[in-house]
């Protein structure tokens, strides 16, 4: 098998599996976040890409697509019930998201999350070139930067958070938080998207193993009884956004745009809401929210319409089937009270959209929602500012959103504040144009600069100068391991 220079090893392969109508399997780039993220660093070197398929028992040849060699890694129904519905969605997920919905603790399930794991570092450690770079991503697979270390202590390791990390205080339930520290400290260089998340990844490595920390650096005792230096600091994650002002500049999403609304009965003011169908994203208050404006007569079906998309995620895990069944009843409910036969108080689909459908629906909305409860970085607001280039709309943001450390002129909210909410969507709708213009320059200049392409590149640099260290002895420059500026206990 060919070897590469790079390797991206993440939960899932950068495409999905289409059937034709013949019958033929191709397989079509995906359309998430961190397929796009991670396009920019592949495209410098022929780089690997080790990854779930997404079908159980999916079992083939690495191939290669458009330049990248794609590594599948097989995962039985099994595998898939234990370790991925199971390790990562029913323990890790809820824990690291502020426990909103509570975590199981299965030792069968900790069992698998080992056994996958070590696949992933065995596929991921073929694959690398000597002396090569092997970039691990998210919370699906804590355990392979220790595993990949010890099969070839010769890669340099990057591992990215793409969720948030929580205080200690929640971490500490987990039965096995301190295997899942040793399997990240595997990495030269750890990723988060807060200060705070790197904060508390930090304090829980001096509570539990009492390693010596300076800004951002760990010093992480070797076998050989001298140490090791690991960076854990944050690297906020963000968009191609410059490819998402081109498709807003496209005359067919315009029209799709201002089709959208006209659907829609031309009404006021759109608002909308794009998540995940997942209980971190406050969906739930949101609606609560909406449905009592609508209850006090702050605003009129006709006037203002609500768009929520939902796109359906991981319906083989309870909560997510009983969330779906909530928020269904309540739109149920919101909707029978309030629709006429021209017009609808919440326009609720459970799909999946283009990212063209998805720009001209940006287009369409005069506000936009994002109040969940907890979130990594949250590129939907991201997305949403990138488009608005006429610097119109308003941007309702959650304070547990990561986001909201950068796009600071957003309406910030919180969601549980249930009137709170109401009062900042009131004031969206009705908010003057030159208000939302100066709001929206100052977000707009944050997303631009610092883009999915900074991103990588400021990464790139810790990794660059952790491998100098090793290389040299030449300590790691202030610049690539920032101490934060204010240091939120979280
Ligand atoms: C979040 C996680 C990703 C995950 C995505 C979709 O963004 O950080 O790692 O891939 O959700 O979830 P799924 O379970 O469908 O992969």
């Amino acid at each position: 098998m060919d070897r590469a220079d790079l390797v991206v090893v993440a939960n899932r392969l950068p495409v999905d599996r289409v059937v034709d109508t013949d019958g033929t399997e191709t397989w079509r780039r995906s359309p998430g976040g961190l397929v796009t993220a991670l396009e920019q660093v592949m495209a410098k070197t022929d780089g690997a890409w080790v990854g779930w398929g997404g079908k159980a028992d999916l079992d083939i040849e690495p191939f290669d697509f458009e330049g990248t060699l794609l590594v599948p890694v097989p995962l039985s129904a099994e595998d898939l019930k234990y370790y991925y519905e199971g390790f990562s969605n029913g323990t890790i997920w809820p824990l690291y998201h502020d426990v909103i919905a509570a975590p199981v603790y299965r030792r069968s399930w900790w069992d698998a999350y080992v056994r996958v794991n070590r696949r992933f570092a065995e596929a991921a450690a073929e694959v690398a070139d000597q002396e090569g770079f092997v970039w691990v991503q998210d919370y699906q697979l804590q355990l392979v930067p220790q595993m990949l270390r010890e099969l070839r202590p010769d890669l340099t390791i990057g591992y990215f958070h793409h969720i948030p990390f929580p205080a200690y205080g929640l971490y500490s339930q987990l039965p096995w938080r301190r295997q899942v520290l040793e399997g990240l400290l595997g990495a030269d260089v750890l990723g988060f998207q807060r200060v705070a998340d790197a904060g508390n990844f930090q304090r829980s490595v001096r509570r539990i193993f009492k390693y010596p920390t300076r800004a951002n650096e760990i010093e992480v005792p070797a076998g050989d009884g001298g140490s090791r230096s690991v960076i854990a600091a944050p690297f906020p994650i963000s968009i191609d956004a410059q490819a998402f002002i081109e498709l807003s500049q496209r005359p067919d999403i315009r029209a799709r745009a201002v089709e959208i609304r006209e659907q829609l009965g031309n009404p006021k003011k759109i608002l909308l809401g794009v998540d995940r169908l997942d209980y971190t994203k406050g969906i739930r208050h949101r609606l609560k929210a909406f449905g009592e404006l609508l209850d006090d007569g702050a605003v009129t079906v006709g006037e203002v319409a609500l768009v929520q998309i939902a796109s359906p995620s991981r319906p083989g895990v309870e909560a997510y089937q009983d969330l779906r069944d909530e928020i269904e009843l309540t739109v149920g409910r919101i909707n029978g009270d309030y629709d006429t036969m021209h017009h609808t108080a919440i326009r609720y689909l459970h799909q999946g959209f283009p990212r063209e459908e998805m720009v001209a629906l940006y287009l369409a909305a005069d506000v936009m929602l994002i109040t969940a409860l907890r979130d990594g970085m949250n590129l939907v607001a991201k997305e949403y500012v990138a488009v608005r280039t006429d610097n119109r709309g308003v941007l309702v943001l959650s304070e547990f959103a990561g986001a909201a450390d950068e796009l600071t002129t957003a309406l910030l909210v919180n969601p549980h504040d249930i009137d709170g909410m109401k009062d900042l969507i009131l004031r969206a709708i009705n908010m003057p144009e030159a208000e939302q213009s100066r709001r929206m320059r100052a977000m707009r200049r944050k997303v631009l600069e610092n883009d999915v392409e900074a991103w990588g590149r400021s990464f790139m640099k810790a990794v660059d100068a952790v491998r100098n260290k090793r290389a040299t002895g030449a300590p790691i420059p202030r610049e690539v391991k920032p101490t934060p500026r204010k240091k939120p206990r979280e």
